[in-house]
């Protein structure tokens, strides 16, 4: 075998722990793909204590976890810290400047910073790796820069977020509200203390601009992502997307349009027989369509200790190996600056849940405003309802372009006989 891959590791939470557990379980295995041994050196996090569970062999426990990107024995940093910005940002920086191969787990880094740092590699002939970011341990990225290499891709669509899936889909199995749902969520460690970055879509939005960097040969551009969580998501529009025949997941989309790329997280519909709509819990699934492939779906863990350390891995497998990458799949110059379509430039079919007064005559107004703005109804569902409950109107839309809807939406809000602010959902043919 060739000399030590030599790695440190910072962060030894859940991925951190997840990795030093699986490099420790599966060594022999790991190492004869690898081509030689692979070493961790030396580990930082900021609680000693809580490391002395951790299986760490030999390595040096490092108080200054910055520190670890200037050692001379270190050839590759493993950043499992997180954060956009901090020590995770310092440390790859750091690491990437002094000649030092970088994986990471960290999609608010990649997402914010992705550019920056894959320059950065080149310029100091370093690998910048990040699998573990997208989707946990489905190796999604390998597959945009590998087996589809040779697709235009015209779609990637994904579940990215366990948590909003398992939110969801504990709504429409159990039957409960949203906050119900996340309250147990969160006491079983599966949503955070604080869940917004999950739940407001964030997590996502950074997954679909590294996606969507890979797919289209740009840079990540999380700030043109239109995101929109899954707070407003009611117990009746599960169980009327159910007897549309649909389910409600939260996705992020990507598509090539001739003008440009739309890139936006949403919570929509989607046929409940179709791959998407079929995934549950906590999986996430990425599907890609690709002009000569069609279309291909990946579905597995998106997050969790084992799921997470088998990307990180990977990656550090393929270092050591020798293998080399650029970090979004064209050459850093090659980079493009696509446009990026406004969210009024979508089109889809719409669901409409409206909360009106039970009085006559409301159906009309409605069916005007659609009429105004040239969009066609599909379908009407209106159930008897006791006094108890208000009248619930739902309305199923054909195809018709977002800014006509948002028009019609901001005149239906305004109609006194609608009592509730409107529930509007996307309809996806996925
Ligand atoms: N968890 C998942 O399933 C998952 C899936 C995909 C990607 N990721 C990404 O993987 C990364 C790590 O996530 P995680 O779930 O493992 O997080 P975690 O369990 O909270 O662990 C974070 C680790 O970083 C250490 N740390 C935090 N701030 C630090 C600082 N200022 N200086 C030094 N060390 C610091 C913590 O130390 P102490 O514990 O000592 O405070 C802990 O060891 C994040 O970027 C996350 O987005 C996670």
């Amino acid at each position: 075998m060739s000399k030590n891959f030599r790695i440190a590791l910072a962060g030894l939470g859940t991925v951190g722990g997840g990795v030093l557990h699986v490099l420790a379980r599966n060594r022999e295995l790991i190492e004869a793909r690898a081509g030689c041994a692979i070493e961790v050196v030396a580990v930082s996090a900021r609680d000693r204590a809580k490391a002395e569970a951790l299986p760490l062999g030999n390595a040096e426990w490092v108080e200054g976890t910055a520190s670890l990107a200037t050692r001379a024995d270190v050839d590759c940093v493993v950043e499992l810290i997180g954060g956009a910005e901090g020590v995770a940002h310092e440390l790859a920086r750091t690491a990437l400047q002094q000649g030092k191969h970088l994986v990471t787990a960290n999609k608010a880094l990649i997402a914010r910073h992705g550019k920056a740092l894959a320059e950065q590699a080149v310029d100091h002939r370093a690998q910048l790796a990040f699998e573990a970011a997208v989707a946990g341990g489905i190796p999604v990225l390998h597959a945009l820069r590998t087996g589809l290499a040779g697709n235009d891709m015209l779609r990637v669509a994904g579940i990215l977020n366990g948590t909003c899936n398992y939110i969801l889909t504990a709504m429409q199995k159990e039957g409960r509200e949203f906050d119900d749902v996340l309250a147990e969520a969160q006491a079983k460690g599966y949503a955070e203390a604080d869940p917004s970055f999950d739940i407001d879509g964030i997590d996502a939005a950074h997954k679909l601009a590294i996606l969507a960097a890979l797919a289209y040969g740009m840079s990540p551009q999380m700030d043109t992502v239109h995101v929109e969580g899954i707070r407003h998501i009611t117990q009746s529009d599960i169980r009327y997307a159910c007897e549309l025949g649909y389910r409600i997941r939260l996705l992020g989309i990507a598509t090539q349009h001739k003008d440009g790329i739309a890139q936006r997280v949403v919570p929509c519909l989607v046929p409940a027989d179709s791959p998407l709509g079929l995934t549950e819990g906590v999986f996430n699934a990425v599907q890609i369509e690709g002009d000569a492939v069609g279309r291909v779906l990946l579905q597995g863990r998106g997050a969790g200790a084992g799921p997470t350390a088998s990307s990180v891995i990977s990656d550090i497998i393929a270092i050591a190996r020798g293998e080399r990458w650029p970090a979004f799949t064209v050459a850093n110059a090659a980079l493009q600056q696509r446009a990026i379509l406004p969210m009024n430039a979508h089109h889809c079919c719409f669901y409409l849940r409206l909360t009106v007064a039970d009085e006559p005559g409301v159906l009309a107004d409605v069916t005007r405003i659609f009429a105004d703005e040239a969009i066609s109804v599909r379908s009407i569902i209106q159930h008897t309802h006791d006094a108890s409950t208000p009248a619930q109107v739902v309305v199923v839309t054909h195809e018709t372009h977002e800014a006509a809807m948002q028009r019609a939406l901001a005149k239906l809000d305004g109609l006194t006989r609608i009592t509730q602010k409107p529930m509007m959902l996307r309809m996806e043919t996925v």
